[in-house]
């Protein structure tokens, strides 16, 4: 194992920087993504930094987006490279696929500790996808377990994606880093790495949830990256008297800050949805774009989905959307008729996904011709909830407490309406998927969800789905009882809603040409 430690860095000792490469492989060439049509130039390099990433690991929409995004941007000329922990979760197919690129020793703490950084490599459809390997911190299960370990283990990974970018010798034009666990990353670049070759490269900060920020005592924080007292200032990682933030020291020294819905970029700068962030977002709102987010329209294809009981397109949604209702049915243990409307629910079991509203109108969406699925876990006061209700409702209501991708897939084709009443939406990405599938959305009018569900107008026949505004049990139940009564009285406008909704444009192409704008403004 080679020893790769050097010096340099503001002030310390000891930081890994730049070390003789290692490359056994080249990254992808613009030559070897197969593009339909000319890609737009100059050619940019992206180095994507983040906690998950679909197929390996997932909890939730940000997995979704680490895999799909580069994909799309490797069509927009991009060369991009995906970074991510090595867990011992990631299933054993995809770990047998790695390749060995090397390792090296990286101090970390305070004291200057040195820790084994193993990079592990492999590539899929045009991305290169490192894996840092630890065996201290990501010997875990889960990707997340509690800030007691997570902290230590975002510093280690930050510090150690950047440090095996430079063992790499892989200096790209953009850092582009995902959520708090990435946060340090631009705070390391400017201070432990600004001396390095990855140095010159600029960084960008994606918000997918600003609820989670990465808040310790500053001691602990400060230990654990090894950054100069500097930054535990109040208007970069300091919050409150004693605690350090790595989200918010992250969004302080990014070059650019977006986040995945321009209504989201608006609401993050108010004290409801700002997490105690709004006057630091407010004060680099310079910096901040909104960018909605797509959904893989290869994956989320009904007409390729091998998991589906039956196939269908805009042409024939009508007509299969009932036979995958009815497999629908039979796998839940539901009453199966095609005449009942079929309200699913897919989502992380948190506060944050409206689900006390939904508690409190329960036995008001059953009225002998509706179905209810759910399917999430999470919070145990949801789950139980929502486990009483399937015992009060045998045959009408499911509720599957489990993480199940092979199901969602069923319920996103056979279930009729989705609903969709976040508290607060940075995003949203079921609805999206929802609509590519046929099933009308019923959502909140929060960040993602109202920028990309247009409520249903009957008298210019337009619209995509059933909304509401405030946050409110008594506008939710209105919603689903409007939704019910065009499925029950005017089926022919809710066909057409459905098939509007199949032909609406979600799929990444067009943010990924927002995205690459905001490299380009960032690195001419
Ligand atoms: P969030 O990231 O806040 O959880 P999103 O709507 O952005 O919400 O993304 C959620 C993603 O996770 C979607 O791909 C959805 O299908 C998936 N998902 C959520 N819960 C489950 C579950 N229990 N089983 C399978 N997939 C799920
Ligand atoms: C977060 C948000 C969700 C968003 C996803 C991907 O988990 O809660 O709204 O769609 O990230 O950006």
């Amino acid at each position: 194992m080679a020893d790769k430690k050097t010096s340099s860095g503001k002030g310390r000792k000891k930081t890994p920087v730049n070390a003789e490469p290692k490359a056994v492989k080249e990254t992808v060439t613009a030559a070897e993504v197969s593009v339909e049509e000319a890609l737009p130039e100059p050619r940019r390099s992206v180095a994507f930094i983040g906690s998950e990433c679909y197929p390996f690991v997932k909890t939730g929409g940000l997995g979704d987006v680490m895999y799909a995004l580069p994909r799309a941007l490797t069509k927009q000329n991009c060369d991009v490279k995906v970074i991510l922990p090595r867990y011992k979760c990631i299933p054993e197919k995809y770990q047998e696929k790695m390749v060995y690129r090397g390792s090296f020793m990286m101090d970390l703490c305070a004291d200057t500790r040195a820790f084994y950084v193993g990079i592990m490599e492999m590539e899929m459809d045009g991305v290169v996808y490192d894996f840092i390997d630890n065996e201290d911190f990501f010997s875990w299960g889960n990707p997340y377990t509690d800030l007691v370990k997570d902290i230590p283990k975002f510093c280690f990974f930050g510090k150690a994606a950047l440090a095996a970018l430079n063992y790499l010798d892989w200096t790209p034009d953009i850092i582009h880093c995902h959520d708090w666990q990435a946060g340090l990353v631009p705070v390391y670049l400017h201070t432990l790495f600004s001396d390095t070759p990855v140095g010159r490269a600029k960084s960008m900060i994606t918000i997918h949830n600003l609820r989670f920020q990465g808040i310790y005592n500053i001691p602990t924080i400060q230990y654990w990256s090894g950054l100069p007292g500097y930054v535990f200032d109040h208007t970069l990682l300091k919050q409150g008297y004693e605690d350090a933030n790595m989200f918010k020291g992250g969004l302080a020294f990014a070059n650019c800050i977006t986040t995945v819905s321009g209504t989201y970029a608006q609401e993050i700068q108010t004290p409801f949805y700002g997490e105690n962030l709004d006057a630091h977002l407010r004060f680099h709102s310079g910096k901040l774009h909104g960018i909605v987010n797509g959904i893989d329209i290869d994956i989320w294809n009904s007409e390729t989905d091998k998991l589906l009981a039956a196939n269908y397109n805009v042409k024939d949604v009508l007509k299969k959307k009932k036979e995958n209702k009815r497999a629908l049915q039979e796998r839940l243990g539901l009453e199966q008729d095609d005449g009942k409307m079929v309200i699913g629910l897919i989502s992380r079991l948190t506060n944050q996904k409206g689900l006390d509203l939904v508690n409190a109108i329960f036995p008001e969406l059953i009225d002998g011709n509706t179905q209810v699925v759910i399917l999430g876990t999470g919070d145990a006061q949801y789950e139980d909830a929502f486990r009483y209700y399937e015992s009060v409702y045998k045959g009408t209501v499911c509720s599957y407490i489990a993480y199940d991708e092979g199901l969602a897939h069923q319920i996103y084709a056979g279930a009729d309406a989705l609903l969709v009443p976040s508290l607060f939406e940075p995003c949203g990405l079921t609805q999206l998927i929802a609509m590519r599938y046929g099933t009308v959305p019923i959502v909140r009018e929060t960040g993602g969800l109202k920028d990309t569900v247009e409520p249903y107008n009957k008298y210019a026949d337009s619209g995509n789905g059933f909304t509401f505004d405030r946050y409110d049990a008594g506008l939710l139940l209105d919603a689903v009882i409007r939704a019910k009564t065009v499925y029950f009285t005017e089926r022919e406008r809710w066909d057409e809603i459905v098939q509007r909704d199949m032909e609406k444009d979600v799929s990444w192409a067009k943010s990924a040409r927002q995205y690459r704008e905001l490299y380009l403004q960032l690195r001419p």
